[in-house]
């Protein structure tokens, strides 16, 4: 098939590199002209596992490309993806100005069908706002489809090549039927599809964000309830997670979540509510809970250091808001580390893939190296921020030799407290009593 995938971000670069391997033919649209002539150099702007090889394979094979040019993707295409940010509006509602105006650039250049498929995340109800802009410029024919991305960042090409699910909003057979065939390569194994209106297409993806959001809060504020009573939450997620009914996914506790997503599709979420008189109260306690998280691991540091914060120096292992990406939006690493900057603290890190973005997200305020070691030496303490995998089995005799003195501060609970304490290391993690080893 033809496709146009407008947006090259971490959802447009996967989409339209997965929908070319599938043997597709996709152009890529991107206002962004610097980003547009790197990919037509053969740079990839992010990182992603597996992206690049895909990406380079389908360029080759002249199936993919890339160009600031829409009516060249719109001339050339029979379904048009939109892929464009959707941020937080200062009232918490998500922007769609990006999404109209490409749905008005669309308009000014259709001239036969098309099929119009929203993949970045909007708010109930743009389906009708896209087709009246549409409508309000040219007579020709187009279908609309909700189709919500549910890839995440760090497994996005595994995500998109076999689904959980695919959500496709539509109330038009026809168009059922193209959305079929289009991802019948990711539903060999069986039949991942669900259609349903655009409006509950919507409405989807932002109960599956804030689904997702509210175990980790819960399992937070239990962490927070754990650590006064002397229960170990770790002991706890185990006995959730093998319960049927529970599962074990997004049971982990630790320093918040954050990202591009779950912090505005809540804001979003409820921003929705306050529009309908209806006030999303659980969506809104995940959203204090979350903050509180971030905050309180912040203070515990600084409450180790108090009255030489300004003579403290921390290594950072981990800038990105999750393992295996080079994500910094809303990561609760830029938060933490913004507040122990205000501090007075200074801050080394190391980040495999972050940590360009991240200097970029402080201004160039912190210190990074290109290992993770390095930043250790002299330091009075280590944080962890991110659960990348180099960081789950360190040489705890290194750490403590290099640490001016061994106290590691644990957001993500990567060790086992027996471990590090017979590694003489004082350690602090996430709703777990802290070990402070016997000085014999
Ligand atoms: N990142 C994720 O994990 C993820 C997962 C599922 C859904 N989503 C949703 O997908 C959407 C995109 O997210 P992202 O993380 O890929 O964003 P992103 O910021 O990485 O990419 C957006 C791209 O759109 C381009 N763009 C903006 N306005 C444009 C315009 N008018 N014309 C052409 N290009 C334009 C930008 O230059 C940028 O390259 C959002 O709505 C997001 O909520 C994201």
């Amino acid at each position: 098939m033809k496709i146009c995938v407008v947006g090259v971000g971490y959802v447009g670069l996967v989409t339209a590199a997965c929908l070319a391997e599938a043997g597709n033919n996709v152009i890529c649209v991107d206002k962004d002209a610097e980003k547009i002539a790197h990919l037509n150099d053969g740079a990839i702007p992010i990182y992603e596992p597996g992206l690049a090889e895909i990406v380079k394979h389908n360029v080759k094979l002249g199936r993919l490309n890339f160009t600031t040019d829409l009516k060249y993707g719109v001339d050339n295409s029979l379904i048009i993806f939109l892929a464009v940010g959707t941020p937080s509006l200062p009232d918490g509602s998500a922007d769609i100005s990006a999404v109209l105006s490409v749905a008005a650039e669309i308009a000014d250049n259709l001239s036969d069908y098309r099929i119009i498929a929203t993949k970045s995340t909007v708010p109930v109800g743009t389906h009708g706002k896209v087709a009246e802009i549409i409508n309000s410029k040219t007579d020709k024919p187009f279908d609309y489809v909700s189709n919500p991305e549910f890839l995440k960042e760090g497994s996005a090409v595994e995500d998109f090549m076999s689904p959980d699910r695919i959500i496709i909003g539509t109330t038009n057979p026809a168009v059922r039927e193209i959305m079929k065939q289009l991802y019948s390569p990711f539903m060999r194994r069986s039949n991942r599809i669900l259609f349903m209106s655009p409006i509950s297409a919507e409405m989807t993806k932002y109960a599956a964000n804030t689904m997702l959001a509210t175990r980790i809060s819960f399992m937070n504020e239990l962490s927070v309830l754990c650590e006064k009573v002397g229960a170990d939450i770790e002991q706890i997620r185990q006995g959730l997670g093998s319960d049927s009914r529970i599962g074990s996914s997004f049971l982990f506790p630790g320093i918040g979540f954050g990202g591009s997503c779950f912090p505005k599709d809540i804001r979003a979420l409820i921003h929705t509510g306050t529009q309908n008189e209806l006030e999303m109260t659980i969506a809104k306690a995940v959203q204090q809970v979350n903050k509180a998280q971030q905050e309180r691991f912040a203070n515990r540091i600084k409450e180790y250091f108090s009255g030489r914060e300004n003579k403290t120096v921390l290594a950072v292992w981990g800038l990105a808001f999750k393992a295996k990406t080079d994500d910094v939006r809303e990561s609760p690493a830029i938060f933490c580390i913004e507040k122990l900057l205000g501090y007075g603290m200074k801050i080394r890190a190391y980040d495999p893939e972050a940590a360009n973005a991240a200097l970029t997200a402080l201004d160039n305020r912190i210190e990074t190296s290109p290992n993770g070691i390095d930043v250790l030496d002299g330091a009075d303490a280590l944080v962890i921020f991110t659960d990348w995998q180099e960081f789950r089995n360190p040489d705890f005799k290194v750490i403590a030799a290099r640490l001016k003195k061994p106290v590691i501060f644990d957001g993500r609970n990567l060790y086992g407290p027996d471990i590090v304490k017979k590694a003489g290391i004082e350690y602090y993690s996430i709703g777990r009593t802290p070990v402070t080893p016997s000085k014999s």
